[in-house]
């Protein structure tokens, strides 16, 4: 029997479930190999005792709907950088990558599909160049990885993000308010564009164009005044002003290694007040439920696809790339390549333009 490895690291994403059951439900369809997945991404395989487990088509069956992912996932440490206490009671790490890869070729796995984010998939670039046999799928909520059209989980968090829009328009429309929407995006800031656009704001902050404060107050109090008695800002967690730097939240948790962002909307509700801003202002953090709940069909079609691309990658032996969505096509590109670069909006960008055409202001 053959054995293959499904590994779902860094932040959870809707459609994680899909992707395992499309890898299993392939496989399942040739005699010979066996699905196996690591508990909490590669610390499965790292601690003692191993803890993987055997994936068949009962262990998947209906999980294509479930947000999450069924073999959990952390955001935390990992084979090159494993946390370690130092005698003086600090964190240091330490590289585990040479006994992880020891460990799985002693379990006889012959290949490993690893999905996951930039992070994940630099991970994976490093561990193929020592040999071992990686396949990466793309996943993040953010859309940011640059050689793929689409990664799943994307759609699902923009649903989300624009339904908050369409909620805080009626309550903002009853009182005559400012509401502010905060969304994730520490880099790129697609869930935030999409869902002013989705949901009618007037105003759009992204990590990508940083924000004057007073042209984000002219335009608020111009839809006020002039238009409609409320105003609409979505602002992307990674955003910052002109001059001025984005909001970190200090994070002490062992093994995180990522710039944790948020409260960006509190800040700009505090530099609107400051700058003069007459109207009543409220703030509204939409947080994890972006990545959290049901998967929409878009994302579940995608992942599915994804996992079956992956399957087919281990049978062609296509190691050391990562699926990839190119409109039609799923096709296959170098890890290499695939994190080379982010997937930032720019001005280029269609969508930027529609948004820039029906008059949604960028602060800039
Ligand atoms: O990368 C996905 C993402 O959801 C970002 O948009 C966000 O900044 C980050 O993860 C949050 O991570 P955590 O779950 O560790 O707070």
């Amino acid at each position: 029997m053959k054995r293959v490895l499904i590994i779902t690291g860094g932040g959870d994403c809707p459609g994680l479930n899909a992707v395992i059951r499309a890898v299993v439900k392939r496989a399942s369809q040739e005699k010979d190999w066996e699905v196996v997945g690591s508990i909490q991404a590669f610390n499965g395989i790292l601690w003692e005792p191993t803890e993987i487990k055997v994936l068949d088509e009962h262990t998947v069956a209906g999980i294509h709907y479930r947000g999450g992912t069924i073999l959990e996932t952390t955001n935390k440490g990992g084979p090159f950088a494993w946390p370690v206490k130092n005698p003086d009671g600090t964190w240091g790490t330490v590289d585990r990558s040479d006994e992880m890869i020891r460990k799985i070729n002693y379990l006889g796995i012959e290949a490993v599909i690893n999905i996951g984010g930039d992070g994940s998939q630099q991970i994976s670039q490093a561990l193929f160049e020592k040999g071992l046999n990686v396949i990466g799928v793309p996943k993040t909520i953010d859309n940011d990885l640059s050689a793929t059209d689409a990664t799943f989980g994307f759609q699902t968090a923009v649903q989300v993000a624009t339904e908050a829009v369409d909620k805080l328009v009626t309550t903002a429309a009853s009182h005559n308010r400012v509401l502010i929407l905060e969304v994730m995006g520490r880099d790129a800031g697609w869930i935030a564009l999409h869902a002013a656009v989705a949901g009618g704001a007037d105003i759009c902050l992204l990590p990508e164009i940083p924000y004057d404060v007073n042209i984000v107050l002219e335009k608020a109090e111009e839809r006020f005044v002039k238009d409609r008695g409320f105003a609409i800002i979505v602002i992307a967690e990674g955003a910052k002003p002109k001059g001025g730097t984005v909001h970190e939240i200090k994070n002490d948790e062992v093994g995180y290694e990522n710039k944790r962002y948020g409260g960006v909307a509190s800040e700009l509700k505090n530099q609107l007040k400051a700058a003069g801003l007459k109207y009543d202002i409220r703030e509204t953090v939409l947080g994890h439920l972006q990545r959290g709940g049901v998967p929409v069909a878009y994302d579940r079609v995608l992942a599915t696809q994804y996992g079956n691309k992956a399957f087919e990658m281990v049978l062609n032996e296509e190691f050391g790339r990562m699926v990839s969505y190119r409109h039609p096509n799923i096709v296959s590109v170098p890890l290499k390549e695939a994190i080379k670069d982010y997937n930032t909006v720019d001005e280029e960008n269609h969508l930027m333009r529609a948004a820039r055409g029906i008059g949604i202001s960028f602060g800039d």
